[in-house]
C-alpha cells in the first residue's frame, strides 16, 4: 500500500507498545513517520522508532531541519492517516481544545486526513469527566477512537485504560485507509428521532425512538464522502459535526424542514419515527386535573414519506417500517403505496431490535421485490450495510 501514516507516540507506560505498532504498520506495507513527544522520549528511545520506521523521528518543533521544509505541515500533508498510539489524556485534551504547542499537537492540527487516537491511561484518568468530555467532543468532530481495554494496568489498578492490542489498532487503521468514498458528490437527506406533539405547555405525545439509526446512517454517509443534511427530532445524541443539522420538534416542523431540503437531495432516508397523530387542540394553559377524565381528540399528521414519493424526481427514497406485527406484508405495502425505492423493516418486538437499543435486525426490501435479511448487529455497522444496498440499487437503475 503506497500510503504514509504519521504515528504519534505520547508519554505513557504504553509508549513501548508503540514500537510493536510501528513494526506492524511497516509490515503492512505502509510508510511510517514517527513523531514523539518529549514525555514519550522519557519512556522509550527515539532510536527504536528510527530503526523500525527506517527514517528520522520528529521530536522538536524548533530543531534545525535537515531540509528547508516546515515539518509539521509537510508531514501532515503527506500523511493519509494519523495514528496516536498510545494517546495520553494530555494529547486528547490539547487536540480537543485546539492547542498546538509542540511538534505532535501542531502536526495533528494541520492534518487533513483521518486522525485515530488509541488512548492508554490509568482507569481513574480515563473515567475523569474532563477526559470523557474531550473524547466525546473529538468524536463528534469526526476523530476516531479505539477504546482502551479492561484489565490489570501498569499502575497496579484494575479497569479500563490499557492500550488496545497493537494488531487491533493496526487493523482498525487499515480499515479507515480502505474506507470507500462511494458517495462523493451525493447529498443525503436523513431524518431521525421521534417527533413531539404538544398537548399543553408542559406535555406532549411522542415515542421511544432514540435517533440512533438515523445518526448512524448520517455518520456512515459522511465517512463515505457524502454531504449530509440531518433533520432530527429531540434526541440525546450529538449530531455529527460535518452534517448540516436542523432540529425540529413536531411532525409539521419536520415536514417543513424536509420539503425545503428535498429538491437538492440525491438520497433521502426517512429513519425518523414521526407521530401519526397530534392533539387537535393545544391548550395554551397547563391542563388541570380538577376537570375529571380528559378526552383528547387527535388529528392525523401529514404523511411526509407519501408526499415525497409523489414529488420524487432524481431522489432515491428509502423508508423505514417499524412494525410489531405482519412485518413483511406491512413493509411491502408501504414500499408500494408510498412509491419508495427501498424499505428497511424491523420487528420492534424482537429482542435487541428497534427503539432505544444499540443494535437492530432488519429486512431490506427493494422496489424490484428483492429481499435481504440482515442478522442482529450494531446500528453503525448496519448503516454501512444499508448504504451498500443503496449502491447496489443505484447500479441496477
Ligand atoms: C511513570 C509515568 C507514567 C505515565 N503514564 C501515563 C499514561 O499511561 N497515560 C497518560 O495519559 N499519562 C501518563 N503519564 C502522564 C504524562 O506523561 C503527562 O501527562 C505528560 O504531560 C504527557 O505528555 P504528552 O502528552 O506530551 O506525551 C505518566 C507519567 C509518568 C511519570
Amino acid at each position: 500500500m503506497d500510503k504514509t501514516v504519521v504515528l504519534g507516540i505520547t508519554g505513557g507506560i504504553a509508549a513501548y507498545k508503540g514500537a510493536e505498532i510501528c513494526r506492524l504498520l511497516v509490515k503492512s506495507g505502509l510508510k511510517v513517520k514517527v513523531i514523539m513527544t518529549r514525555a514519550a522520549a522519557a519512556f522509550v528511545s527515539s532510536l527504536t522508532f528510527e530503526t523500525l520506521s527506517g527514517g528520522p523521528v520528529g521530536l522538536e518543533m524548533f530543531q534545525r531541519p535537515a531540509s528547508w521544509e516546515i515539518q509539521h505541515v509537510s508531514w501532515a500533508q503527506e500523511a493519509s492517516c494519523f495514528l496516536i498510539a498510545p494517546a495520553t489524556a494530555n494529547i486528547i485534551g490539547k487536540t480537543s481544545q485546539g492547542i498546538a504547542d509542540d511538534l505532535l499537537s501542531t502536526t495533528i492540527m494541520a492534518a487533513a486526513g483521518p486522525v485515530i487516537f488509541a488512548p492508554a491511561m490509568n482507569v481513574e484518568m480515563y473515567n475523569n469527566v474532563v477526559v470523557q468530555e474531550n473524547i466525546a467532543r473529538l468524536k463528534s468532530l469526526g476523530y476516531h477512537f479505539i477504546e482502551p481495554e479492561s484489565g490489570f494496568l501498569a499502575c497496579g489498578d484494575q479497569g479500563r485504560g490499557r492500550l488496545a492490542e497493537p494488531q487491533k489498532i493496526v487493523d482498525y487503521l487499515l480499515k479507515v485507509l480502505q474506507q470507500k468514498k462511494d458517495f462523493e458528490g451525493k447529498t443525503f437527506l436523513i431524518t431521525a428521532g421521534p417527533t413531539r406533539e404538544p398537548l399543553d405547555p408542559v406535555r406532549y405525545l411522542s415515542n421511544y425512538s432514540s435517533g440512533r439509526m438515523g445518526y448512524a446512517l448520517a455518520e456512515a454517509a459522511l465517512e463515505r464522502g457524502g454531504r449530509v443534511v440531518l433533520v432530527s427530532g429531540p434526541v440525546g445524541l450529538k449530531p455529527p459535526f460535518r452534517a448540516d443539522f436542523t432540529a425540529v420538534n413536531t411532525a409539521l416542523e419536520m415536514r417543513d424542514a424536509v420539503l425545503k431540503e428535498f429538491p437538492e437531495a440525491d438520497i433521502v432516508i426517512k429513519a425518523a419515527a414521526v407521530a401519526d397523530y397530534r392533539p387537535e387542540d393545544i391548550s395554551l394553559q397547563k391542563i388541570k386535573k380538577s376537570g375529571g377524565d380528559l378526552v383528547v381528540k387527535f388529528q392525523k399528521n401529514p404523511d411526509i414519506l407519501g408526499e415525497l414519493g409523489k414529488l420524487k424526481k432524481q431522489q432515491l427514497l428509502v423508508g423505514f417500517a417499524a412494525e410489531s406485527e405482519s412485518l413483511a406484508e406491512n413493509a411491502s405495502r408501504k414500499l408500494k403505496n408510498k412509491n419508495l425505492d427501498m424499505i428497511v423493516a424491523n420487528d420492534i418486538t424482537a429482542p435487541g431490535s428497534g427503539f432505544e437499543v444499540e443494535t437492530n435486525q432488519v429486512r431490506v426490501i427493494t422496489r424490484g421485490g428483492e429481499i435481504k435479511d440482515f442478522p442482529l448487529m450494531a446500528k453503525r455497522e448496519l448503516a454501512d450495510k444499508i448504504l451498500d444496498e443503496i449502491i447496489t440499487l443505484k447500479k441496477s437503475t
